[in-house]
């Protein structure tokens, strides 16, 4: 299983050092444009992580092997995807957008939006998964999804989202200081 964990201050490292494995061509499929090393943990010291969420799926090691970054407007919201090139193919990415739908509702947005170039064949069939509206508009991807007004339903299912990823990584890190290893 994929569960995403809402991530915070305390992992800026951790986010940090995910930022940094991304090659080249990665981060300028995530960015937009190329980010040097500075520029990345210059991003990743602004992230706010109160008006924000955060979103990361560890490993079976605990190294963060997808990141979420959910930015959040007054009522819209923009999602960042990115997932460690080991990892990809598994359903991190959808785990990831999907955890980020979620929440983006129960937190009363009305629309998420998700920009990349229009190259990007796995974000647009994350898009299209999602029931997003895609629009290759000059060379880039621009893809929303109007969200429908939050409800009690709405807020449970944010956290049961959020309590399944909290015991997973927490039965995680029982395994690994355990010593055990899945085959
Ligand atoms: C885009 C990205 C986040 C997808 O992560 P992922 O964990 O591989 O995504 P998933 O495993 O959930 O796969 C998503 C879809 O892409 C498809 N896919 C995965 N790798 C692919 C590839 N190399 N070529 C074409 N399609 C691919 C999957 O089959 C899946 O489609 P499906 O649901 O129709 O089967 C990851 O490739 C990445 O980090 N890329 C670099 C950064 C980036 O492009 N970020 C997006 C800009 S915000």
């Amino acid at each position: 299983m994929h569960l995403p964990n809402r991530l915070a201050r305390i992992h800026t490292e951790e986010i940090g050092t995910h930022f940094l494995a991304l090659a080249e061509e990665d981060r300028r499929l995530r960015f937009g444009r190329p980010m040097n090393d500075a520029a990345l943990l210059a991003y990743v010291a602004n992230i706010d992580f109160t008006r924000d969420a955060v979103f990361g799926v560890f490993d079976t090691d605990l190294l963060l092997m997808g990141v979420g970054h959910l930015a959040r407007n007054a009522a819209s919201a923009e999602i960042g995807l990115s997932v460690a090139a080991a990892g990809r193919g598994r359903g991190v990415g959808r785990s990831l957008l999907e955890r980020a739908i979620t929440h983006a509702r129960a937190c009363g947005m009305s629309m998420l939006y998700m920009h990349c170039l229009g190259e990007n064949e796995p974000m647009r069939r994350l898009a299209r998964r999602a029931h997003m509206s895609v629009v290759n508009d000059h060379g880039e991807l621009q893809a929303h999804l109007e969200l429908a007004p939050r409800t009690s339903g709405t807020h449970l299912a944010d956290w049961v989202e959020n309590s399944m990823g909290l015991a997973e990584h927490a039965f995680r890190v029982q395994m690994a200081t355990s010593g055990y290893r899945p085959r």
